[in-house]
């Protein structure tokens, strides 16, 4: 079955889906984007996800390319198109196209991408099994809780972990403290099992899986603390996972060189797993399309 992208207001087959070469997403990643878990058919989490959007383009003065109620439709028909059970939903928004000149141009008009794949979920054993993670120095712009496609740092960690047989790279920031990793944010549980996280700020994405965990957290009365962790506090950890929507909560093993909880999952990790894993299904459950939009979808009609 071939795979099926929108394209401001078409769905194309996705090998022939393209933009146009001015595209300020291409020349300048004016734009941003959201990653959305897909379980059983349903976009998990959509209306927080769809809220972080409306935030990124708001902070950038980018105008949303159609109304939310729209693009909840048009995200339903990518799934069905895409026959996509359990999978990642990619959506992009853009300033559009224009001839190049850094100031925004007029009329404003904004592009719009989506695509999905299949992929699974949660994710498979090998990696539920534990990762490893290297550190780097946070070299991003002060504007990091925008979903920006800039990601040029995000990308040079990635392929660093990679290169050193790693799953992730967490940042660090001047002070030695984490931020928070290139596609993920990062957590530790103290020896005296209080959850740690860097509280929201212009330094970290304000990730949707980590919201879904620390309402977990809550009702499992589990003690956290938002605040920054240094370094080395990580690494003489209990435990360390890591959050994300393509990654849901994963253990890290290692930190560096250092070895964290004996090299096994921990428990609180696991334990936040289960309760994050439970929290979306029935999360799941209410997010139902309502019956209106269901019928628009059944038109096959872009909106
Ligand atoms: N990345 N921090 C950064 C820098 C991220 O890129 C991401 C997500 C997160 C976690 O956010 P969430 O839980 O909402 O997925 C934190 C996505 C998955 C990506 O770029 O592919």
């Amino acid at each position: 079955m071939s795979r099926i992208a929108y394209v401001n207001g078409r769905y194309i087959p996705h090998h022939q889906a393209s933009v146009h070469i001015e595209d300020r997403g291409y020349q300048f990643a004016d734009g941003v984007y959201e990653v959305m878990a897909v379980m059983d058919g349903e976009p998990i989490d959509e209306d927080l996800h769809l809220n972080r959007l409306e935030r990124s383009l708001s902070e950038l003065r980018i105008e949303s390319a159609m109304a939310r109620a729209s693009l909840r439709v048009v995200l339903r028909e990518i799934i069905r198109r895409n026959r996509i059970r359990d999978g990642i939903l990619y959506l992009q928004m853009t300033r559009g196209v224009a001839r190049r000149d850094h100031a925004f141009p007029t009329p404003r008009q904004t592009a719009l991408v989506i695509t999905a794949r299949p992929a699974t979920l949660p994710p498979p054993d090998a990696l539920r099994a534990g990762i490893h993670v290297i550190t780097l120095p946070d070299l991003r712009w002060k504007r990091c809780d925008i979903k920006a496609i800039a990601l040029l740092p995000n990308v040079l960690a990635k392929q660093q972990a990679r290169e050193a047989g790693a799953y992730e790279a967490w940042f660090v920031d001047a002070s030695g403290h984490v931020t928070e990793g290139s596609a993920a944010n990062a957590w530790i549980v103290t020896r005296e099992g209080i959850l740690v996280t860097r509280p929201v700020s212009s330094k970290i994405l304000g990730g949707i899986t980590r919201l879904g965990v620390l309402k977990a957290a809550a009702e499992e009365g589990i003690p956290v603390e938002e605040r920054p962790f240094h370094l080395d506090e990580a690494k003489t950890a209990a435990e360390a996972f890591l959050t994300s929507t393509t990654a849901f909560l994963l253990p890290v093993l290692k930190i560096d060189d250092k070895v964290i909880g004996g090299g096994k999952p921990g428990k609180v990790t696991e334990r936040l797993f289960q309760l994050y894993l439970a929290e979306i299904k029935t999360n799941k459950k209410r997010k139902r399309i309502p019956h209106e939009e269901k019928a628009a979808l059944s038109t096959g009609n872009p909106v």
